[in-house]
């Protein structure tokens, strides 16, 4: 708790001897103190400083936020902040009701709460939000112009009631509101009582308009040339600045967005009624006329009608009469009654329309942003306070009449039935004496017999009922009321003048009210024909403000309602509204009637004190409790304080749960159980309870938060599973329907001469693409056998040595002996070979020196060797090694050399048959193969050794080129290629460093009459 210090105490509550006495030291000490703000428990007292206080801003506002009520000095921040977070925490509406008498500081503590709240919302910045706040502020100022008057009581007083609703989003933050208007007092358009102003704007208008404006509207500064603002001689205010207000009321118009022309109509309406004050009738033969026919056109120019139509319906009057319409000519005084009444209803219908403008700048939509969540609000109520004046009319009974049905809502609220419901929960009680002010609700309100009754009646009324007559009803029916009288039934009673006054002893005081205008104000009737008039003006706002000018003279409208109980049932729906939301109250009072600073005159506070029931309030407050609960509602709010109730109490009821809790915090002396209540006595107990709440909010919140995110992964979880589920199946879908299509297309391939090798195959879907390659290796296997089934199976081998020839050499070399059958091992047949069995047995003998398995390729060849010889050998190649034998006797010349030591082989691009198998050692294999049919043996030759070099070693490099290298004796030498006419065999020569092997022509090419070999 902070500590703060104090004069006398801060909440009344906290007196040692509660009387008024003690509460009126207490007040006075604190007011001379400049401490203007005292409690009632939640109740706030508020006294009028008449200065300006240091007390409202931002670091006040940041010293009351969030705060508990009894945390800081008293202040009415808090009351608001209170207010605004029971709406915030519990969802509930709530609502602020200020009263006291008029000048006791209504108004200024509304707009202090409006603009705490407007401070402490919105931490977020959003702009909508920011605009909201704007129009509820700045209609303030607008509101204030057209419904605020000065009074010999207030020079700032509100001349109208105003209830307003904020909505808020469940951040708290304000998304729109509504304005509520009760009665405006437009009897003051028309006349002020000494000492007194017609509504602020008009001396704005006069004081404050630019130039312009001021001629376009045909005005002068002077507000003693309009008998409509100068009656009660008091245009000047100290305490207001008109000049400045009118700026202040344009900007406000603009950011409340009027536009230019509503806002021109409304000045011109304002300047019009100024002018009709000033229109004067005269008789002329017993007809009323207006000689000032210039004024007339100014009026009718400004309203946008015709000076003819005005002037008529200043004049006359049309009349329907059974179908019939008759024109019907004003006396003077009808005329006179007539400009007022509509003077009255210009000004009461511009400011009905202001209201609706400010409403729907901020009204709470059905649809956007607005109602997104469920709005919850706060009601700020600032209503015209009880009011005496020397002349006390219609309006002040209807003032006064509003003030008794506050109280009685204050009376209901926190006197009656709080006690009442003390008893009825079976807690202890000691009755508190209080006045009940319901009578004279009563006797204004009742049907039948009360005043507003006997007033509708006398005006319902065909025979000419007159004022008088009125008082007279009300004497009959009245007679012997405690709180009604007048000098007819009271003879002695000399503040009341006979037959023209009455006396209603109010809650607040007696007030004597003067009956002339009752009736007329009651009836409140205008001419239809000034609703016509109005209708046609071709400006459009002003047109709108009078929708019933658009009915036919001959419509037969229903009687109105009369203002009387127009406003009666205002009061009832207002009231019935706030009593369904949660109340708190801030008591203005009023120190002095001379708005002094200083003045503290004891008399007249102590009445204020005393009518308002402020020390009742202090002793039900200080013997009762300063909450109470249902218990389900309280175990709900504050279960998951104790474990033994959270997260649900099982053993026994929710009082059971309640007492529980109380227990064990040791809390059982501070509270009493009702029947189905708990009550707690002290705030601090409460504020306790709320921060053991707000500590395991963290904790209850993770629990939340950990079951929801869960339930989030489960549910994110299955979804997941979902898309994989529905993937998979698509994905088969896909792969099937690919497959289903590759088989409609291949379907016809075995009949196709291709095989369908030319059929295109689909792009596959992305999963499949290493699945087609396969399938295209099946394919092409499934093709080549296809291919391959009709040649026989023996020829297989050699069928695959041509493939492999073909590979290398295709396009590479001229010819290299496909079309003939492969035979290998040449020299074992006759055909090749005369001493074939000869070689046989040699290869035979030399297998088994030599451990090989098969013979793969045997030719005669010539051999040229490091020593630049030719010779004639037979190349043997075997699966192990390649050997050179002799021509005639077939012995192996040498060591053979092993496969796996060969490292290429080179061969030309032409018809030839040289070959060079390149060794490693240095000393290559140059040879040039023989054919007895003169065959291209190159081919078979690669092949073989190509395919078992794979075998055993790798892939054999195998060069194809016009210029041979070939390393003999470790020398690197060059073969080159030379056709020669002289010689029948191929053969070798050497030619310096290097070697020509030479060719006959039918080995080269003939082009262009040359013979050479060709490139490849
Ligand atoms: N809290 C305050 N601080 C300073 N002056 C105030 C305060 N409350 C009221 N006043 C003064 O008293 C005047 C009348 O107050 P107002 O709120 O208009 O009374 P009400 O609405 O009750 O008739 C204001 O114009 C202002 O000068
Ligand atoms: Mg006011």
């Amino acid at each position: 708790m902070a500590t703060h210090r104090e004069v006398g105490v801060g909440d009344f509550v906290l007196l040692d001897k509660i009387d008024l006495d003690h509460f009126m030291k207490n007040l006075e000490m604190r007011f001379r103190n400049g401490y203007i703000y005292t409690y009632i428990g939640e109740v706030c007292v508020s006294v009028n400083p008449y200065r300006m206080m240091n007390i409202y801003d931002k670091d006040h506002v940041h010293q009351y936020k969030d705060r508990e009520l009894f945390e800081n000095p008293p202040h009415i921040f808090a009351i608001a902040d209170a207010s605004h977070k029971v709406m915030r925490q519990q969802r509930r509406d709530t609502c602020i009701v200020i009263s006291g008498e008029s000048g006791s500081g209504k108004t200024e503590a509304s707009k202090i709460i409006m603009k705490y709240i407007a401070e402490v919302t919105n931490q977020g910045g959003r702009s909508e939000i920011e605009r909201v706040k704007n129009v509820l502020i700045q209609s303030n100022d607008v509101l204030e112009a057209f419904g605020n008057a000065k009074t010999n009581r207030n020079d700032n007083s509100s001349r109208f009631g105003k209830y307003m609703d904020i909505h808020f989003d469940f951040k708290g933050d304000p998304i729109g509101g509504h304005i509520n208007k009760y009665l405006l007092e437009k009897s003051r358009v028309i006349y002020q009582q000494e000492g007194e102003r017609n509504f602020h704007c008009f001396y704005q208008l006069l004081m404050g308009s630019p130039d312009e404006l001021l001629k376009r509207l045909s005005l002068t500064r002077s507000p003693d040339n309009y008998f409509f603002v100068k009656q009660g001689r008091s245009a000047n205010v100290d305490s207001v600045n008109d000049r400045m207000d009118f700026k202040k009321v344009e900007n406000s118009l603009k950011s409340l967005q009027f536009s230019k022309e509503e806002i021109d109509s409304l000045w011109r309406v304002v300047g019009a009624i100024m002018h009709l004050g000033n229109v004067e009738f005269s008789t002329d033969e017993d007809k009323v006329v207006i000689p000032d026919s210039r004024l007339m056109n100014t009026i009718a120019n400004l309203l946008k009608v015709t000076r003819e139509e005005l002037t008529e319906a200043l004049c006359e009057r049309v009349i329907a009469a059974h179908g019939d319409v008759m024109r019907k000519e004003h006396t003077k005084t009808e005329a006179l009654y007539g400009r007022d009444a509509l003077a009255k209803a210009i000004y009461d219908r511009l400011f009905t329309w202001i209201v609706d403008r400010i409403n729907s700048a901020i009204a709470v939509t059905d649809t956007g942003y607005n109602k997104k969540y469920d709005s919850s609000l706060i009601g700020v109520l600032d209503i015209y306070g009880f009011e005496i004046f020397d002349n006390n009319s219609f309006e002040q009974f209807c003032i006064n009449y509003c003030n008794e049905k506050l109280q009685q809502l204050f009376i209901e609220l926190v006197l009656k039935q709080e006690q009442e419901e003390y008893t009825r929960e079976g807690i202890e009680w000691q009755n508190i004496e209080f006045f009940n002010n319901k009578i004279i609700c009563d006797l204004v309100e009742a049907p039948h017999k009360g005043i507003i009754a006997i007033l509708d009646e006398a005006c319902l009324n065909v025979g000419k009922v007159t004022d008088e007559m009125l008082l007279e009803a009300m004497d009959e029916k009245l007679k012997g009321h405690k709180h009604y009288t007048s000098r007819q039934l009271k003879s002695t009673d000399k503040d009341l003048r006979h037959k023209v006054d009455f006396k209603i002893t109010h809650y607040a005081g007696n007030v004597v009210y003067y009956i002339n205008g009752f009736m007329d104000k009651n009836k409140d009737s205008l001419f239809q024909d000034f609703k016509r008039l109005l209708y046609k003006s071709s400006d459009a706002n002003i047109s709108k403000m009078w929708p019933e000018g658009a009915q036919h003279i001959t419509e037969v409208t229903k009687r109105p309602l009369t203002a009387g109980t127009l406003f009666k049932n205002s009061m009832s729906e207002l009231v019935k509204n706030l009593q369904n939301k949660e109340p708190h109250y801030v008591r203005c009072i009023k120190p002095n009637e001379i708005k002094s600073p200083s003045n503290f005159d004891f008399e007249r506070v102590k009445h204020q004190v005393s009518y308002l029931g402020l020390v009742e309030n202090v002793r039900v407050r200080r013997a009762g409790f300063a909450y109470r609960q249902r218990y389900d509602r309280f175990l709900k709010r504050y279960k998951m304080i104790s474990p033994s109730t959270w997260p649900s109490f099982r053993n026994g009821s929710d009082r059971d749960g309640t007492k529980q809790i109380m227990d064990e915090y040791r809390f059982a002396d501070d509270v009493k159980y009702g029947h189905k209540k708990i009550f707690i006595r002290s705030p601090k107990t409460l504020f306790a309870l709320e921060n053991k709440r707000n500590e395991r909010m963290f904790y209850v919140v993770t629990v939340i938060q950990k079951s929801w995110r869960g339930y989030k992964a489960r549910q994110e979880y299955k979804r997941m599973k979902a898309a994989f589920a529905i993937m998979n199946y698509y994905r088969c879908y896909k792969m099937r329907s690919y497959i289903d299509k590759l088989e409609t297309k291949f379907r016809s391939a075995k009949q196709m001469k291709d095989y369908g090798k030319s059929i295109k195959w689909p792009a596959p879907p992305l999963p499949l693409r290493k699945t087609v390659h396969t399938l295209r290796k099946m394919f092409n296997y499934w093709r080549a056998y296809m291919i391959l089934r009709k040649i026989p199976k023996k020829e297989w081998p050699q069928l695959k040595l041509k493939i492999t020839a073909a590979s290398i050499l295709n396009k590479k070399r001229v010819s290299f002996g496909l079309e003939r059958k492969w035979e290998g091992n040449y020299l074992s047949q006759p055909s090749e070979n005369t001493s074939y069995s000869i070689y046989n047995e040699s290869v035979n003998n030399l297998r088994n020196t030599q451990h090989f398995k098969e013979v793969l390729f045997s030719s005669f060849v010539t051999k040229f060797n490091k020593f630049n010889k030719c010779a004639e050998r037979v190349l043997l190649v075997t699966d192990k090694c390649i050997f050179k034998l002799d021509k005639d006797r077939f012995k192996n010349m040498k060591e053979g050399v092993e496969l796996s030591a060969v490292t290429g082989i080179s061969v030309s691009a032409g018809p030839d048959q040289l070959v060079v198998i390149h060794c490693a050692g240095g000393n290559d294999l140059v040879v040039s193969l023989h054919s007895t049919r003169g065959e291209d043996k190159i081919g078979e030759l690669i092949a073989l050794l190509f395919n078992k070099y794979a075998d055993i070693k790798g892939e054999l490099q195998v060069n194809i080129s016009k210029v041979l290298m070939c390393s003999l004796g470790g020398k690197r030498r060059q073969i080159s290629i030379q056709v020669s006419s002289e010689i029948k065999s191929a053969t070798f020569r050497k030619d310096g460093a290097n070697i020509i092997y030479n060719l006959p022509p039918d080995h080269a090419i003939l082009e262009n009459g040359n013979s050479h070999i060709k490139d490849y």
